[in-house]
C-alpha cells in the first residue's frame, strides 16, 4: 500500500470512528420514536456525514477502500443496534409509565352500587297476580277514575243507597269519582268477558279518610271475579285457600264469616288462621287466633243482571283484597304507612 493512500485511509477511519463515537451518544439520549427517526436520517442519510466521509473512498487503493467500506459496514450496523435498544429502552419507559399513572389499586375497598328495585307493594302484586295466573285467572287492570254507576249504582246501590257510606269517597268535580274499590271493575268485566269469567283486578283506591297504622288513603286492593253455572261458595273458599296458602308459602286456613255488602249475597269476611300464633293467640290476631282479611260473597243476582248475564243460569263470586294488609302480614310489618313514606331505609329491605 502507498504511503499516501495509507495514511488517507487511516484519516477516512479515524474520521469514521469519531463518527461512530457521536453516533452512539445521541442514541443513547433519543427520547422519542420521533428523535430515533430523524438520528436515522441526520447520521446515515444521503447528506449525512457518514455519506460525505465514504465519498473519499474512491481515491484510496482497494485495501484501503476495503478496510473503510467494512468499517462503514460495521458502524451501520452497530448504529441500527444502538437506535433499536434504544427504541426498545423508550417503549418499555413508556408501558411502565403507563403502569405507574393508571394502575388500579386491587387492595382499596370498592364501591358499593346501589341498584334500584321494585318497591315492595310491586314486587308482591307480582307475586300475587302470578299465583292467579296459574290458577287460570286473567289480569284486569282498573280506571282510576270512574263513574258513579260503575263505583256504586252496578254494585246494587242505587242513588241514596245508604251503603254508599260505607266508602268515604274522594269526588271529582265533574262528578266521576277516584274509585273507592276494585269491585268498580265488576260491571265492565262481566260485560266484556266471555263466559265462564275468571279475572283479577288489581289497582289503586282511594278513599277520604285519616291515615293510620292500619289505613291509608291510596292502597291496592285485588278483586277476584268468578263467573259459571254451579259455582258455589265452596269454590271460592278453595280458590282463596290456595291463594293465600300460595301468598304466605305455607298452609293457610280461611274462615267465612256473614257480612253485609250490597253486591254480594250471601256476603261475609274472610279470615285467616294466624300464622304468627299458630291460632293460639297473640297480640296480632288481637288474641283471636284469626286474623280478617276480605270481603266477598257470591255476586248478587242484580249485579249479575246489571252485567247481563242471566242469574237463574250463572252463578259466580266475588273478592276484594287491601293487598298492603297482606304485605305487612307477610314481613311483619307493624305500620301501613310505611309503604309510601319515601322512606329509603325502609323499601331498600326488600
Ligand atoms: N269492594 C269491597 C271493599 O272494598 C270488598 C268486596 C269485594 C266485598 C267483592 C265483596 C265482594 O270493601
Amino acid at each position: 500500500m502507498a504511503k499516501d493512500s495509507k495514511s488517507a485511509t487511516d484519516k477516512i477511519l479515524s474520521s469514521l470512528d469519531t463518527l461512530a463515537e457521536s453516533l452512539k451518544q445521541s442514541a443513547l439520549k433519543a427520547k422519542s420514536q420521533k428523535e430515533i427517526e430523524q438520528l436515522r436520517v441526520k447520521f446515515t442519510g444521503r447528506k449525512s456525514k457518514l455519506v460525505t466521509i465514504l465519498r473519499k473512498i474512491k481515491d484510496l487503493d482497494p485495501e484501503g477502500k476495503k478496510l473503510v467500506g467494512s468499517r462503514a459496514n460495521q458502524l451501520k450496523n452497530n448504529f441500527e443496534e444502538q437506535l433499536a435498544a434504544a427504541q426498545q429502552d423508550i417503549l418499555e419507559k413508556s408501558l411502565s409509565d403507563i403502569a405507574r399513572t393508571e394502575a388500579v389499586d386491587i387492595t382499596l375497598p370498592g364501591k358499593k352500587r346501589q341498584l334500584g328495585h321494585l318497591h315492595p307493594v310491586t314486587s308482591m302484586l307480582h307475586f300475587a297476580e302470578d299465583i292467579f295466573m296459574r290458577m287460570g285467572f286473567e289480569v284486569v287492570y282498573p280506571n282510576e277514575v270512574d263513574t258513579d254507576f260503575n263505583n256504586f249504582e252496578a254494585l246494587n246501590m242505587p242513588e241514596n243507597h245508604p251503603a254508599r257510606d260505607s266508602w268515604d269517597t274522594f269526588w271529582l268535580e265533574d262528578g266521576q269519582i277516584a274509585i273507592t274499590h276494585t269491585s268498580a271493575m265488576q260491571n265492565r268485566v262481566l260485560r266484556s268477558h266471555p263466559l265462564p269469567i275468571r279475572a283479577i283486578v288489581p289497582g289503586r283506591c282511594f278513599r277520604n279518610e285519616a291515615t293510620d297504622a292500619r289505613h291509608e288513603h291510596t292502597f291496592f286492593q285485588i278483586e277476584g271475579i268468578y263467573v259459571d253455572k254451579g259455582i258455589t261458595i265452596g269454590d271460592m273458599l278453595g280458590t282463596l285457600k290456595a291463594f293465600f296458602t300460595e301468598f304466605f308459602e305455607r298452609e293457610t286456613e280461611v274462615k267465612f264469616t256473614p257480612d253485609f255488602f250490597p253486591f254480594v249475597e250471601p256476603g261475609g269476611m274472610i279470615s285467616l288462621s294466624c300464622f304468627i300464633c299458630g291460632g293460639k293467640g297473640c297480640a296480632v290476631c288481637k288474641k283471636t287466633g284469626w286474623l280478617e282479611i276480605l270481603g266477598c260473597g257470591m255476586i248478587h243476582p242484580n249485579v249479575l243482571k246489571m252485567g247481563g248475564i242471566d242469574p237463574d243460569t250463572y252463578t259466580g263470586f266475588a273478592w276484594g283484597f287491601g293487598l298492603e294488609r297482606l304485605i305487612m302480614l307477610k314481613f311483619g310489618i307493624e305500620d301501613v304507612r310505611r309503604f309510601y313514606s319515601g322512606n329509603l331505609k325502609f323499601i331498600r329491605q326488600f
